[in-house]
This record gives structure tokens, sequence and C-alpha cells, in this order.
């Protein structure tokens, strides 16, 4: 039985992820792991380690100690976050999978999973159903990490045959866990206020559309693509992941089915801009052909699923 690490294990994809791999893995063979001191509360039915993953040596010695066999990297700054301190984003989310890449090309690990984004894409590309090989000039210093980041996954499968799998990740919509400082966040903040009978603002205007998707989507996307065999795996940068595509004035017309005197208003901030240089919608059909994807949430059902768990 390989040993997994998830490394940013606390964050809004983590704390799913990190489950979903123990209820196929066992407890005992996926270790959570965080900058926080203590485990994070869902995460406490298995191993937790402290980690930072700037920190090199100790994550070394952590993973080479322990017989880590497969790595799901998620510590990373955001989008709307990386703006405020571009320095540190940049090094937080380039140092750390270097750490990483590299124990993979010392043959310390058989596998890696890091995670890509739709900010791979920027102004100049094709914005509607967005191919997977297209223009590529993003304008974030995130979305620059996660280009840079998978130009580096390819060349270290390329030349060191190391075997790291990615997803470009739309914005992701969950209730177990918070968002933690993405462009995309509106979307999961919208449920907080409908369900406490407030009026929404979003921070991006009425007609922004933008690729996302239901966090059960996107777990059993990652959980395919690492469960693929190798020879399936085609695109060694990252796959384009379509869900749904939707404007804040679509997600609140749906809520509206269900709580009809819910209230949206717009008052777009800095994070339009960066939502404007991404796609309005992604074509997955290379996930498809490769690992056969399949989204299964479409609007209403994400609509129904949150406002039913959603807790305020
Ligand atoms: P998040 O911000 O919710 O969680 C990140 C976690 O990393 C946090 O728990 C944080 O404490 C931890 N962390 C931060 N610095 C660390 C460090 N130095 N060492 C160890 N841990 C550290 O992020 P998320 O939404 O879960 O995203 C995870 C990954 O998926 C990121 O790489 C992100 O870019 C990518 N992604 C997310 C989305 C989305 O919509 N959530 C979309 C596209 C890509
Ligand atoms: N949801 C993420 C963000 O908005 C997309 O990578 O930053």
């Amino acid at each position: 039985m390989s040993r997994i690490i998830v490394i940013g294990a606390g964050g809004q994809i983590g704390t799913e992820l990190v489950t979903a791999l123990r209820k196929i893995h066992g407890n005992e063979n996926v270790v959570a792991s965080d900058l926080r001191e203590g485990c994070p509360p869902l995460l406490n039915d298995g191993p937790y380690v402290q980690l930072d993953i700037l920190n090199r040596e100790a994550v070394r010695n952590y993973i080479i100690e322990n017989k880590i066999a497969q790595v799901y990297l998620l510590a990373a700054l955001l989008s709307a976050t990386a703006e405020k301190n571009p320095d540190f984003a940049w090094r937080l989310n380039m140092e750390g999978l270097f750490t990483i890449l590299d124990l993979a090309k010392e043959k310390h690990l058989e596998k890696i999973f890091w995670p890509s984004s739709i900010a791979v894409f920027g102004p100049t590309t094709p914005l509607d159903n967005t191919p997977q090989h297209t223009i590529m000039e993003p304008t974030t210093v995130y979305g620059i990490s996660k280009q840079a980041g998978e130009r580096w996954c390819e060349y270290y499968y390329n030349k060191f045959n190391v075997d790291v799998r990615s997803i470009r990740y739309p914005g992701l919509i969950s209730y177990k866990s918070l968002p933690g400082g993405g462009t995309t966040d509106y979307a999961v903040d919208i449920f907080y206020k409908a369900k406490a009978g407030e009026v929404f603002t979003s921070f991006l205007s009425e007609d922004t559309a933008l690729p996302m998707m239901f966090m059960e989507d996107a777990i059993r996307a990652t959980i395919e693509l690492m469960n693929a065999p190798t020879e399936k795996i085609k695109e060694r940068s990252a796959y384009n992941l379509g869900g749904i595509s939707f404007t804040p004035e679509q997600i609140a017309e749906a809520i509206q089915k269900r709580i009809p005197e819910f209230k949206i208003n717009y008052l777009p901030d800095f994070r339009q801009a960066i939502a404007d240089s991404w796609p309005n919608s992604i074509d997955d059909t290379a996930a498809q052909r490769d690992w056969g994807w399949k989204h299964n949430f479409d609007l209403d059902a994400i609509v129904n699923v949150m406002l039913d768990n959603v807790k305020i």
C-alpha cells in the first residue's frame, strides 16, 4: 500500500480530498499536512503533521523517513491573495513545487498531483470554450506561477520521467470548507448570504461568466486522473477540466428558484479585472478522451446541495 501525503490539507480542496483518499486507501495511509499547528477537526480521523512547504529540509526528511510514495501538493496562494503579495506568492507557489518534483526526480516518490488553474489563460486566449492548447499569456502573478509550474511539470516528466499529473481546476464550489482567497470565491459566499436572508453584494459584475465546478466533481476528477494508467496520460502540463459556466446573475436566479426573496447587487472590485482575463467556459475533450472525464453537477444541482448543506 502506497503512503500518501496531502500538503495544504486544511484548505478548501484538501479538506475533502483527504477524506476521499482515506476512504480508498485507509485512514492510516493518508497523512494530512498543513502550516497550521493543530489538525483541522474534519481531518482528525487519521495522521496529521505540521509542515511548512517552504522548509525544504523538513519536507524532504518527513517524506523520506516516512516512506511516502505519493504527494498531493495543494499549498499555494490563490489569485486574489496573490495579487496583494506577489513576491511571496511566486515564492510559495514555485519553491514548494520544486521541492516535490526533486524528490520524485531522486526516486523518493512514485507519483505527484499538483493543481493548476484556469488562471493560466489570459486576455489574449480565446475565452469561449477555451481549448487545451492555445495562447496563454496570464496577467496575474497567480496565473504566471501556475503556467510556469505547468511547464516545469512537463519538463520533469520529459527529462526525468517524473509521474506528475495536473488539472486546471475551474472555480470550486463547496460547503464543507471555505474558499481561500480566489476570484471565484463569490460563488460560495453567495450561499451564506442567501441562507442568512441577507442581500449579497457581488465583487464581480452581473454578466461575468466563469467556469465553475462542484467540489465532489473536482475530487472525483483528481482521483480518476491519479488512478488512470500512465499510458493514458497524454498531457503532462495540466488538463483542462470543464464543468459548468455561469454569471453572478445566473447563479442568483438559480438561488431565487428556491428563495424567491433573495436579492443581489453588484460592486466590482480589483477581482473584476482578474475575472475578465480568464475564460468564460472550458473545452475539456482531452480529459474526456484520455481518462474518461465527465462532470455530474449542473447549476441547479449545485444550488440545491449548497442550500441544503451550508450552515450559517
Ligand atoms: P486554500 O487556500 O483553501 O488552501 C491552501 C492550504 O495551504 C491552506 O490550508 C493553507 O494553510 C495551506 N498553506 C499555505 N501556505 C502553506 C505552507 N507554506 N506550507 C504548508 N501549507 C500551507 O486553497 P485551495 O482552494 O484548497 O487550493 C488548493 C490548490 O488548488 C492551490 O494550488 C490552488 O491554486 C489550486 N486551485 C484551487 C481552485 C479553487 O477554486 N479552490 C481552483 C484552481 C486551482
Ligand atoms: N478559484 C481560483 C481562484 O479564483 C482559480 O484558480 O483563484
